[in-house]
């Protein structure tokens, strides 16, 4: 009689993909992921119960950034994405550590094509202020500063606008004017180095006026995931869509209605 067992080692490419943010924000890069790799299945984890992120110490940002990926990593994932400017800077490198088997994708503002589109021109960079003052960004700003005039400008309000879920309000349009009121007319694009700022983009727009050029890293991001999937041999090959699950540590109506209303929200470019 034949007593081995079978020992199937688990499919990986049929795990889902993780993609955590601080909070809602993250669904702006969701978003890019099910458009460029919809047969994929993913976990998506906003923390908004700790959000914002970007007022907060460095050392806080990155132990609620470790134990929420622990947290995911231990329900079995492919890859974590981490779909937050804030998060990464505080924690990319400590994340690549301790999850050396899983490919980690993190962000930064898109700040290089911004300015190879723009040399020498005013370009603004709206982000959180723990993404401005650390070491990431100062990497980049040393690379590009000698290519554009270069504005930085913390927003961390506007985190607290999308958290709301107000997008379209007139109280953002009036922090929006104060804000960038005087760079209409001077500033040639603007870069969101957070991703909460995209479900901004129309107001940002408004304001700062239609010829203004806006980047995020939302698709760029998602096809760097594409690119490290395929490099793992992890990429799906399944036909069909995958399961998006949007999970919030705010476990509420509210929030669980919040996540799926800008999941779904029409594009706005
Ligand atoms: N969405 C995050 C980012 O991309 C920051 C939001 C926060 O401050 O919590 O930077």
């Amino acid at each position: 009689m034949d007593t081995q067992k079978e020992t199937t080692a688990p499919n990986r490419t049929a795990l889902p993909i993780a993609v955590f943010d601080s909070g809602l924000g993250g669904i702006s890069v969701l978003r890019e992921l099910v458009r460029r790799m919809p047969n994929e299945s993913f976990l998506y984890y906003g923390d908004s119960a700790n959000a914002p992120y970007g007022t907060r110490p460095v050392e806080t940002v990155r132990r609620l950034t470790l134990e929420n990926i622990q947290r995911l990593y231990d329900r079995g994932i492919k890859a974590a994405v981490i779909a937050c400017n804030t998060a990464t800077s505080a924690a990319i490198i400590p994340l690549r550590e301790r999850f050396a088997d899983l490919p980690v994708i993190g962000m930064e503002p898109a700040l290089k094509p911004a300015v190879l589109e723009h040399e020498h021109a005013c370009i603004l960079v709206l982000a959180t202020p723990l993404t401005l003052r650390e070491e990431k960004f100062a990497h980049l700003l040393e690379h590009y500063s000698s290519r554009a005039q270069i504005v930085r400008l913390p927003c961390p309000e506007l985190v607290e606008f999308v958290e709301a879920g107000a997008v379209d309000t007139p109280e953002v349009y009036a922090y929006l004017r104060e804000r960038l009121g005087p760079y209409r007319g001077r500033a040639d694009a603007a870069v969101l180095g957070c991703t909460h700022f995209p479900f901004l983009r129309g107001a940002i727009r408004a304001v700062l006026g239609d010829s203004v050029a806006l980047y995020d890293g939302g698709a760029g991001t998602a096809r760097e995931t594409e690119h490290q999937l395929l490099a793992h041999g992890l990429r799906s090959a399944a036909a069909g869509r995958g399961a998006v699950t949007l999970e919030n540590s705010l476990d509420d109506a509210r929030e669980h209605a919040l996540s799926e209303l800008l999941f779904a929200l029409p594009e706005n470019r």
